[in-house]
């Protein structure tokens, strides 16, 4: 396995899906970790991310000596190339201006890293590569027993080696894509450089995955909250996999659900895979807690604590039970270098399932605190889950609740969810379901006039809205085709009683959010 060593950078987790997608495990850590956590890691191969910092100034911001002790390969990138120079004797200054974008960078000399690896050829038949840099920094004197194996006008030690000690660095980041060669170098790395074999793939995983559960929960019982969401789901079904009828799944149906969801749910999980099931239907505790409240954050910490309110009831019908199952996810537990900077490391702060373990004094299981989002959902398909539930739009767990302005009356929901499955069965038929990040209807508590037939109408508004993004913190609504924007309004006000105007939200994020409270 990979020992990925953060200093800040913001891609540091794509490094980690670049090793992972070459079948090889990895692990991200905070660069400054003990000597002895890496020596206990006992890692096949070091790579240091990128930062923000100059090595100069940021007194204390390097690598563990003992990664260049272990006589493993270690790979710099960027700011960890820089440390590394300094770390081994050689020099870094400012290169006087920030190189950001495109460069082109010719290979020199013999390199394990880039033999064979090219994008084109120059007169003169020099490997040239297209890469991507992001630096202020530089390196300006090689360390001793290094040899610089690529360069360009404005940065001429572009990346060095020490092929004797098998330490590689770069100045521009072969994770991103900008770089089109970099997956190319990190498969020569992981796979030739390293040693390291194919042996991270779901198939095996599921197995070790299983094996693992059983080792850790024995013959005791586990609760899972299931919410019918990907990570969930897919817990849901490893457990089963894993320990059979050991697992109770406790759905709570708050009545702030998609159409038909609590059936979906029942219909995958309790009917077709057999797995236990308590269905709890909330809606009138729910509602009647939300009564008369509008306000966005009010109606969220009302949803989160009826959740657990109910959750809790039912989990103490259940007193053998020792373990609450979660769906976390790996980037939920990745503490990143930025923690140091006083950033506090990133924790799903809408878990709405926060503080049970404790007042339920249960033991917490999470099987897949080592998952990326992507393989969650491989594994998912892998555990056979159908696809349409493993590629589901992400779905706010105070769900309707906040797409419905203002008071949130039981009316309003029937209403927006008949809409909102309307849209979505539009978009996918369209086959524009996949390519939207996030889908869904808003109502609007406002009654506008319209026409139908001879009578005049007085009734309330849905906006749509669809976006695309890749990680949610930014996003651009999308350019859907009119007709289908057309065949979904017409739909909606046909068949939707009690709505009788449809509009589209043109809205990116920022300024605006994806939802709307
Ligand atoms: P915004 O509206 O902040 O949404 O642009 C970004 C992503 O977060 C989801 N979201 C929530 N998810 N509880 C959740 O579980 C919440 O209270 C919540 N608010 C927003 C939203 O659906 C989008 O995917």
């Amino acid at each position: 396995k990979i020992l990925i060593l953060d200093f800040g950078s913001q891609v540091t987790q794509l490094i980690a899906r670049r090793v992972r997608e070459q079948q090889v495990y990895c692990e991200i850590h905070p660069f400054d970790v003990s000597a002895e956590f890496v020596r206990e890691f006992a890692p096949a191969g070091v790579i240091l991310s990128g930062g923000p910092n100059s090595v100069y100034e940021a007194v204390g911001w390097h690598a563990p000596q003992v990664v260049f002790e272990l006589g493993v390969p270690v790979l710099g990138i960027c700011y960890g190339m820089q440390t590394m120079a300094q770390q081994l004797g050689g020099k870094v200054a400012s290169s006087g201006k920030r190189e950001f974008g495109y460069a082109e960078i010719r290979a020199r000399g013999h390199s394990e890293l880039f033999r064979g690896i090219q994008d084109r050829t120059n007169d003169e038949g020099h490997g040239l590569l297209d890469v991507w840099m992001s630096h202020g920094d530089k390196v300006t004197e090689l360390p001793p027993g290094f040899k610089v194996i690529a360069s360009n006008e404005s940065c001429p030690i572009a990346a060095i080696a020490d092929e004797t000690r098998r330490f590689y660095a770069v100045q521009f980041h072969p994770e991103v894509t900008h770089t089109l060669k970099g997956k190319e170098m990190i498969a020569r790395f992981v796979h030739e450089i390293c040693g390291c074999q194919h042996d991270w793939n779901m198939p095996d995983y599921v197995t070790e995955a299983i094996e693992k559960v059983r080792a850790q929960v024995g013959k005791e019982e586990v609760i899972l909250g299931l919410s019918g969401g990907v990570d969930s789901s897919v817990v849901a079904a490893l457990l089963h996999r894993a320990i059979g009828d050991q697992l109770t799944c406790v759905f709570v149906d708050n009545g702030l659900l998609r159409l038909n969801e609590a059936e979906q749910v029942m219909e995958t999980f309790a009917r077709n895979l057999g797995v236990k099931v308590i269905h709890v239907d909330a809606t009138e505790q729910f509602m009647g807690h939300l009564k008369g409240v509008s306000d966005p954050e009010a109606k969220r910490k009302i949803i989160g604590r009826e959740f657990v309110e109910v959750f809790q009831a039912e989990a103490q019908k259940l007193p053998n039970a020792k373990w609450l199952a979660q769906g976390t996810i790996y980037p939920d537990v990745i503490e990143s270098a930025g923690s140091k900077t006083g950033k506090a490391h990133t924790i799903k702060s809408h878990h709405n399932v926060g503080g049970l373990p404790e007042t339920l004094k249960l033991k917490l299981l999470e099987p897949l605190r080592e998952l990326f989002k992507d393989e969650v959902r491989e594994l998912g398909i892998a555990l056979g889950l159908p696809h349409d539930m493993v590629y589901r739009h992400p779905f706010p767990g105070p769900g309707l609740g906040v797409r419905i302005l203002g008071e949130v009356k039981k009316e309003f929901a029937d209403l927006l969810r008949r809409a909102d499955a309307i849209f979505i069965d539009e978009l996918r038929a369209a086959d524009w379901y996949d390519k939207t990040s996030q889908a869904f209807a808003v109502f609007l508590p406002v009654k506008s006039v319209g026409v139908m037939g001879d009578g005049r109408t007085y009734e309330y508004v849905v906006a749509l809205r669809a976006v695309q993004t890749q990680d949610f913190m930014t996003a651009h609504w999308a350019e859907l085709p009119h007709s289908l924007l057309g065949k979904v309004s017409n739909r909606i006000i046909n068949e939707v009683r009690g709505i009788n105007r449809v509009v589209y939200d043109i809205s990116g994020k920022p300024p605006a959010t994806i939802e709307w409270e």
